[in-house]
């Protein structure tokens, strides 16, 4: 099992959401965005933590053989656990849970003994609180910017709060701790996330569903820089 670099922690990292391509045509869609994007996002819905379902580990096997991106999979399921194996098996690099499924810190020590890169996410609703407990631990915290379940949704702006104050005591207590966001990020939202601390930007639709999907990475990726300023 061969491991994908995540590069380096807090670098501006653009991670396109395969959830918004064309299942049919994944392959391509993946090698097409290649040289503008840096990380995969592989959103995995298990009809009952969310009202969706998606993907599972055949498909990160799949895809596997057409990149060599980090593999980014949010787990976005009630039970992670039974399914952690299988992502790391397929390929997966780096696996988020959500802190809302409860028994984290078992979940954290699964990943890490499957060589994962840990994730920890949390929804708009849910208060920083939460996380913060289990910060030391982790490898990277997603904050939802949008109830999670489905694509195309609209930004949740006062998670920008929970960014900042987040991306406050990662600085702080010097943490190696990669901020993500996930949900409505385009050409105006990116800028705004990461003014606020996001150094981690997860896009579907505003790459995927745009008649040239490189060219809006390479915007959007822009318009993100523009931000951090
Ligand atoms: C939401 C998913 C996101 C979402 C992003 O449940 O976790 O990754 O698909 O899609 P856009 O960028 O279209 O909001
Ligand atoms: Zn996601």
């Amino acid at each position: 099992m061969v491991t994908i670099d995540a590069g380096v922690t807090g670098q501006l990292r653009l991670a396109p959401s395969i959830l918004a391509a064309d299942f049919g045509a994944l392959a391509d869609a993946v090698r097409d965005v290649d040289t503008e994007t840096d990380w995969l996002h592989v959103d995995v819905m298990d009809g009952h933590f969310v009202p969706n379902v998606s993907i599972g580990p055949p498909v990160v096997q799949s895809i596997r053989r057409y990149s060599n991106k980090f593999f980014d999979c949010h787990l976005m399921m009630s039970q992670p656990e039974r399914y952690l194996e299988a992502f790391a098996k397929a390929g997966a690099d780096g696996c988020t849970v959500h802190v809302e499924v409860g028994g984290t810190e078992s979940l954290i020590a699964q990943m890490r003994s499957l060589g994962l890169r840990v994730g920890l996410a949390a929804n708009p609703d849910t208060p920083f609180a939460r996380v913060e407990p289990f910060l030391g631990q982790i490898d990277l915290l997603l904050l939802m910017t949008v109830f999670p379940g489905f694509g195309g949704q609209m930004f949740i702006s006062e998670v920008m709060d929970k960014v900042r104050l987040a991306r406050g005591v990662i600085d702080e207590r010097r943490l190696g701790v990669d901020l993500e966001v996930d949900g409505g990020i385009d050409e105006v939202t990116a800028p705004i996330a990461t003014a606020a601390g996001a150094n981690v930007l997860v896009a579907g639709s505003a790459i995927f569903s745009r008649p040239a999907p490189l060219d809006a990475a390479r915007r959007l990726r822009e318009c993100a820089e523009r931000g951090r300023r």
